[in-house]
């Protein structure tokens, strides 16, 4: 059995205030996503993540948004796996959407960061999904699986099943737009069964897939009692206090 995950991503925002102001009033959530065996976090801004981290220690996942994949040297401006580390950061998203868009992130840059996290044992959360452009030309299949088969070059078996892969389709993120239930099921069992074709079906079977865009409240049940959905990266949602625990209390 997969185990449920509802991860948050604030993308960029929050100032460390307003991050600790969340962190106290989510630390008692951990309880009860546990005794309902659904993981639950949030990844955050580099800034808020060692406050973050301090306030709910083991009691929500703390993640960050993005890494470097060189453990040090002379690049102005980013952030090693070791220093997320040191400030005991286990969990990482790669290759969201605005960081290919924007900042131009390729599947083989992705690939190089998912294998140094995994060789600094730290999990991945490895995103992909299409363009509006791709979807309407009906070209979304072919696009993901060149997301997730060049994201995935060189790991090993034993490394895959660690990965989380969230199908994250851009015209649904931030737009209200959310994916059909039937449109996020096909995709993400689709990523599944290439998933199966790389390393077999024990690493398929492992694999947890989620799905993110326009996740609410008051749809994310739809999401989440699909076969091969098995959790959801949320944006908006997430912000609030409210609708975050709203997003646990919904699912269950
Ligand atoms: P929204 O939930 O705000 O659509 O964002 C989705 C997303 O990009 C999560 O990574």
């Amino acid at each position: 059995m997969r185990r449920k995950l509802l991860l948050g991503n604030w993308k960029m925002n929050k100032t460390v205030t307003e991050a600790k102001e969340f962190a106290l009033n989510a630390k008692e959530l951990g309880k009860l996503a546990r005794q309902n065996k659904v993981d639950m976090g949030v990844c955050v801004p580099y800034i808020c993540l060692a406050p973050v981290k301090k306030i709910l220690k083991t009691s929500l996942i703390v993640g960050a948004e993005n890494c470097h994949e060189l453990d040090h040297g002379a690049y102005t401006g980013e952030i090693s796996i070791p220093m997320l580390k040191d400030i005991g950061i286990s969990w990482c998203i790669i290759g969201h959407s605005e960081r290919r868009t924007y900042y131009g992130e390729t599947s083989e840059a992705c690939n190089k960061k998912l294998i140094a996290l995994l060789n600094n044992g730290l999990i991945p959360v490895y995103c992909c999904g299409e363009s509006l452009e791709t979807y309407e030309k009906g070209e979304t299949k072919a696009f993901v699986e060149e997301q997730i088969r060049t994201g995935f070059k060189d790991i090993s078996e034993e490394d895959a099943s660690k990965v989380v892969i969230a199908y994250e389709p851009i015209w649904s993120i931030g737009t209200g737009k959310n994916a059909s239930k039937e449109i996020a099921e096909d995709i993400c069992s689709f990523i599944r069964s290439i998933i199966k074709d790389l390393y077999g079906s024990k690493v398929s079977n492992r694999i947890r897939i989620l799905y993110g865009g326009s996740v609410k409240p008051n749809n994310i049940k739809e999401y989440l009692t699909q076969k091969d959905i098995d959790g959801a990266l949320v944006g908006g949602a997430s912000l609030d206090v409210n609708s975050y625990k709203e997003l646990l209390t919904n699912l269950l």
